[in-house]
């Protein structure tokens, strides 16, 4: 069996070493990959969103399953042109990718099927939409209606603020078409929580939960990034809350892709917002998180090709798919000067220790191998994972193996994971 995944960060590392453990014992190839991926799988360097040549390269290959890892091809439609070739793919099509594509098309399925969210409003006219700060109450969160590499929301203390961040989005166009629209919606507070699920069109399974820490200082300062670091499950998605997700959102969002012609097979992640009001859903992503597959993945007990083959042949109630219920810590190594600016091409060392560590997965998000060293080549450069029987002793042990890998420039937030501590 050949199976081809679709990206290069750590999120598609974890996604080749789950497919490595199948009993299918397939063969990996990796578009565009990186220097970690390249120890398990074939990396070919062919770009995520240069759709027909990933076509071209399955069909010459004969490959038996492609799975997409990122958000933009698969709101480019990539699944489709995979289908219409013939090609089996694990992902939603274009019309089911809308549920993460546009965070308008998001907020009016969820009025519409009363799934619970932050109260809002939607406007493609910058005036319409200064004119309604005059009646939001402060915070306000803005919302750019497209993909934005995770940039595109604000949130916003004064009026000023808001009326800036519209100028912004709607006006520069800092977001490109992805400000055609805007969302400003109700501020919640709460802790948040990440569940994700495989969905084959009719029915879901649950992963289970994570949290990410998006900021890139310790106590949760700084800019925001694409995540820090993550853990699993999270204590705070109690049984209460779950009982309350499967009545209020998760069927209800199955059910109402399916009702809106779009039926979703692939990954549903659910961004939910633990409100003194009970679980509102935040956003939905059509995909596996990063680094929230790094916890997630590791914690997979079943086979990932079971779970994948039956989200496309629709037969997920019949499907092993189990968890392990010990727990996982992930702490990505970035690049000092990242989320702005950072240098590339630091050799990397230390990544031995991982070749005969149990239950400890170095996940190489931005890395490229040059003369036969592995160096740095982004901003978030390694994903460090321990799994556990207890959060803090996962935790512990993925501190303790972040300290064996070295580069120059090295940073992380010591943190991740410690809100878990204060909570028990
Ligand atoms: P999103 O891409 O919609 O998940 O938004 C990115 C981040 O902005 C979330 O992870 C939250 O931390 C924050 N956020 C989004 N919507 C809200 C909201 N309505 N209230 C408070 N924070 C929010
Ligand atoms: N960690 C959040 C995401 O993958 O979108």
């Amino acid at each position: 069996m050949k199976v081809l995944v679709i990206g290069g960060g750590g999120r598609e590392h974890a996604i080749v070493q789950a497919l490595s453990e199948s009993k299918y014992q397939p063969e990996i190839y990796c578009a565009p990959g990186n220097a970690g991926i390249a120890s398990l799988a074939s990396c070919v360097s062919i770009g995520a969103m240069d759709f027909e040549g990933l076509k071209s390269f399955a069909l010459e290959q004969q490959i038996d399953l492609t799975i997409v890892g990122m958000d933009d091809p698969l709101v480019g439609g990539i699944v489709d042109v995979f289908r219409e070739a013939g090609l089996r793919i694990f992902g939603p099509d274009k019309r089911a990718a809308i549920l993460e594509g546009s965070k308008a098309f998001a907020k009016e399925l969820m009025m519409k099927y009363d799934i619970p969210c932050a109260a809002s409003r939607t406007f493609s006219e910058p005036e319409e939409a200064m004119i309604y700060l005059h009646e939001v109450s402060y915070p306000v969160v803005l919302k750019a209606d497209g993909l934005a590499l995770g940039k595109g929301v604000l949130i916003c203390n004064t009026a000023q603020e808001a009326h800036d961040g519209i100028d912004q989005i709607m006006i520069q166009r800092t977001f490109g078409d992805a400000g055609k629209q805007i969302v400003i919606e109700e501020y919640l507070q709460g802790r948040e929580v990440s569940v994700l699920t495989f969905v084959d069109g009719h029915s879901y399974r649950i992963m289970g939960s994570a949290q990410d820490h998006k900021r890139i200082g310790d106590g949760d300062t700084g800019l925001n990034t694409g995540g820090m670091g993550t853990f699993s499950p999270s204590p705070f998605y109690t049984e209460e809350i779950d009982r309350i997700c499967h009545e209020t959102v998760y069927q209800r969002t199955v059910d109402a892709m399916r009702k809106e012609d779009r039926p979703f097979k692939g990954v549903i992640f659910f961004g939910l917002m633990l409100t003194e009001d009970g679980p509102k859903v935040l956003e939905f992503n059509a995909r596996f998180g990063d680094p929230e597959a790094q916890v997630l993945l590791p914690r997979m007990r079943s086979d990932l090709i079971d779970a994948v083959n039956a989200c496309i042949d629709g037969t997920l109630d019949q499907a092993d798919v189990s968890f392990d219920d010990r727990a996982a810590v992930c702490v990505v190594l970035a690049s000092d000067g990242y989320p702005v600016s950072y240098e590339k091409g630091k050799i990397i060392r230390g990544l031995e220790y991982f070749d005969q560590a149990k239950d400890q997965y170095c996940f190489h998000a931005g890395t490229i191998s040059v003369a036969g060293e592995v160096v740095t080549n982004g901003g978030r450069v390694l994903g460090v994972t321990a799994v556990a029987d207890s959060l803090t002793e996962a935790r512990e042990q993925a501190y303790k193996a972040a300290e064996q890998v070295k580069f120059d420039g090295k940073y992380l937030r010591h943190d991740i994971g410690k809100s878990i501590e204060e909570s028990t």
